[in-house]
């Protein structure tokens, strides 16, 4: 794909897309016939930066490398910022076990529900109780209706008609048409965003005001509001009125981008990991600009506000083994419930919760 072809190349020769292309799940060039599972590519991770081993030294002789500095702030929490990237707030382990757990269920369960949207309703209308389905092994079923007016309603895509509903029955006994049947756990597997409270138009790039949704939950906002402080000008008040859930599996990514669809870059982006280990790269105003790699743990929290709203950034990888994935005591708590489906998911999943003041 990346061939010796001109055009590509000059494509892929910002400095933001090669630290893309260090970072990404690639599998070493093995030939067909061979039997051997595919291996990833090694990737040389000393250049990023971790601010786990930072805290620790942090916690243990006050001190942070150069060009990090600790913020004082009354959150109760440290909270550390990068000299050449003004406005970006790194919050290590800002979430204990219990409220990653929390927040996993959530995002999960009550998240992807109607009237929010995923990137699951331009093709099949808002689906209901999604996680529980796939647990169940339901499958979803075209309705009969929904086939004569299907190229009116891809005309838009913000349209919340009804067209494919779960069935009560199994799997086996429906044969194989996936244009008519898709298992939910397939439908589980391909979910990567959900919009909370005002949602955002993808293919406009804004958030549409006259689209139907629910306040984001109190819970939620109160989190988002108690993180944001550290990044709020003084005396205000963050107020938390959309946000996006992004789920990634095994080779997922999320290439460089901008968030600059809210009016006020003065209030911070409040951004929460949770599950498997991330790369996230934080680049300059220009994606010419060297980026900064660093390791997401789940639990922790960036704030991105001010300058840093106009930095590229970007995940350009996800670790779903378990040596990397660094989810055990994730997993320790889940394990003692008597259902693990939330175990199975977050396995060898990653959430993002990112919460933005739109106005
Ligand atoms: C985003 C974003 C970062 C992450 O959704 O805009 O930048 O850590 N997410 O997933
Ligand atoms: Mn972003």
């Amino acid at each position: 794909m990346y061939g010796s072809n001109g055009v590509q190349d000059e494509t892929d020769r910002t400095e933001f897309r090669k630290a893309e292309k260090k970072y990404k799940l690639y599998y070493d060039n093995t030939s067909k016939s061979s039997k051997k599972k595919k291996q990833p590519r090694k990737v040389d991770l000393s250049e990023v930066l971790d601010f786990n081993s930072i805290l620790e030294s942090f916690n243990q002789t006050g001190e942070t490398p150069s060009g990090i500095f600790p913020l004082q702030c009354d959150i109760g929490l440290p909270v550390f910022c990068l000299k050449n990237r003004p406005g970006f707030y790194f919050i290590p382990g800002a979430l204990s076990i219990e409220e990653q757990c929390k927040w996993i269920r959530e995002s999960l369960i009550n998240f992807p529900q109607p009237p929010n949207r995923t990137n699951h309703n331009a093709i099949y209308g808002p689906i209901s109780n999604l996680f529980v389905a796939a647990k169940e092994g339901r499958v979803l079923v075209k309705k009969e209706t929904a086939a004569a007016d299907e190229n009116s309603d891809r005309n838009n895509d913000m349209m919340d008609e009804i067209k494919w509903e779960f069935s009560e029955e199994p799997v086996t006994s429906l044969g194989g048409d996936s244009n008519k049947f898709v298992p939910a756990s397939t439908i589980l597997q391909k979910l990567r965003w959900s919009t909370l409270g005002l949602q955002f138009d993808w293919s406009k790039r804004n958030y549409n005001v006259s689209v139907p949704h629910n306040k984001i939950p109190d819970a939620l906002g109160q989190l988002a509001q108690r993180m944001a402080s550290p990044a709020m000008p003084a005396g205000e008040k963050f107020q938390p009125e959309a946000a996006i859930v992004n789920f990634f599996g095994l080779g997922d990514t999320l290439g460089g981008h901008l968030d600059d669809m809210e009016a006020d870059w003065s209030k911070p982006i409040v951004s929460m990991s949770l599950g498997c280990k991330a790369i996230f790269l934080l680049g300059g105003k220009s994606r010419q600009d060297p980026p900064l790699a660093m390791f997401l743990r789940s639990g922790d929290v960036v704030l991105m506000a001010g300058e840093a709203r106009e930095c590229f950034h970007g995940v350009p990888r996800i670790f779903t083994d378990e040596q990397n994935a660094e989810i055990a005591p994730l997993d320790l708590q889940f394990s003692k419930e008597v259902d693990h489906c939330f175990l199975e998911y977050i396995r060898t999943s990653r959430i993002n919760i990112n919460v933005r003041q739109v106005f």
